[in-house]
């Protein structure tokens, strides 16, 4: 059985005034889903401090320990602050600071390392879409981000189509379908059946309150990767809600 999973990003949002957000998200995450928020890294360890029953991520790590790296983190340094989960590979990290596939999958296994539950994030440009390219784009960025050694409890894939992060647009509950489908196929081809059945798949995209119940209907949805909707918990708490009574 795969446990439901509603993640939010806040992406570079929040200073200290927002934790009070999180605890507010304490009692919906009681529930039988999981709930995690990832804010900026300055609140990470005030965040998990506060043993809100929310767990707490990073947006992002550098795939090697410790070094001359200015301004960058490693995994060790989230894990040490109270983070359970990194996302990476985001399409905002692809495209603000040129990530590409090996990028996040040295990431990746660095997160691993580091005991970390990585977040993996793949989707398409509209283009893509457009020139129907998305199938052959999504299983070019599982094969190229993911190392060898996945399992159901350090990996979770969150597919989000970059033409419908914040963008308000969502994809039909049949085009989610079809990807999700095809990630989960992938998935159980590459690492077997069993793993492949308890990785969890993640839709994000301008998942709201109004849309939440129906992209939750959708086979092969886990739960939400959650930008904007995530930032407050008047949004996200209804959010969460779907999902727990989706389960
Ligand atoms: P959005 O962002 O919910 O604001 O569209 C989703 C994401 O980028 O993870």
């Amino acid at each position: 059985m795969r446990r439901k999973l509603a993640a939010g990003n806040w992406k570079m949002n929040g200073t200290r005034a927002a934790l009070s957000e999180i605890a507010a998200m304490a009692e919906a995450a009681k529930g039988a889903a999981e709930v995690l928020i990832c804010p900026p890294a300055t609140l990470i360890a005030e965040a998990a401090g506060a043993n809100t029953g929310v767990a707490i991520g990073g947006q992002d790590c550098h795939a090697e320990a410790k070094g001359a790296h200015t301004g960058d983190l490693s995994a060790d340094m989230l894990k040490d602050a109270g983070a359970s989960h990194v996302i990476l590979g985001h399409s905002e990290r692809r495209e603000d600071h040129d990530e590409h596939d090996d990028h996040v999958r040295a990431k990746t296994r660095a997160a691993w390392e580091a005991g970390l539950v990585v977040v993996l994030c793949c989707g398409e440009t509209l283009a893509e879409r457009e020139a129907q390219n998305t199938l052959d784009i999504i299983g070019g960025q599982l094969a190229g981000s993911i190392p060898d050694g996945a399992t159901g409890h350090n990996l979770v894939v969150a597919y989000e189509p970059i033409w419908a992060i914040g963008t308000g647009k969502v994809p039909t509950t049949d085009q989610i379908g079809e990807v999700h489908d095809f990630i989960r196929a992938r998935l159980e081809k590459r690492f077997g059946e069993g793993v492949g059945r308890s990785v969890r798949l993640l839709y994000g995209g301008s998942v709201k309150p109004a849309n939440a119940t129906e992209i939750f209907a959708v086979s092969n949805v886990d739960g939400a990767l959650v930008g904007g909707a995530s930032l407050k918990a008047a949004d996200f708490v209804p959010i969460i809600e779907a999902l727990n009574a989706s389960a």
